[in-house]
């Protein structure tokens, strides 16, 4: 499935995703830097927050209590905040659009 990242310079990329990853190892795996993912996808650091298109949010695995308590920590979050080591790839979600949130 296709993922296409918008970067915090509003940089606009296409990348080739693989159905099992989550977003962030795919995002990560594709070298932006801009998602440190300092827990490795254990949903306790809320560094791989991204604002998802809101088209795709009605496809989205729903988020669980620790996701929503950690990004209750950030600043910018809004309502389509997630992050994106909580989101798996799959076929249902070819062409998600995701822009990385601005640094807390
Ligand atoms: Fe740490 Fe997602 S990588 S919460």
């Amino acid at each position: 499935p296709k993922l296409i990242v918008v970067t915090r310079e509003g940089e606009e990329r296409e990348i080739a995703g693989e159905a099992g990853l989550s977003v962030m190892e795919v995002i990560r795996d594709a070298g932006i830097d801009e998602i440190l993912a300092l827990c490795g996808g254990c949903c306790s650091c809320a560094t791989c927050h991204v604002h998802v298109d809101p088209e795709f949010a009605a496809k989205l695995q729903p988020m669980s209590e620790d996701e929503n308590d950690l990004l209750d920590s950030s600043s910018e979050r809004d309502e389509n905040s997630r992050l994106s080591c909580q989101i798996d790839m799959t076929d249902a979600l070819d062409g998600l659009r995701v822009t990385i949130a601005a640094e807390d």
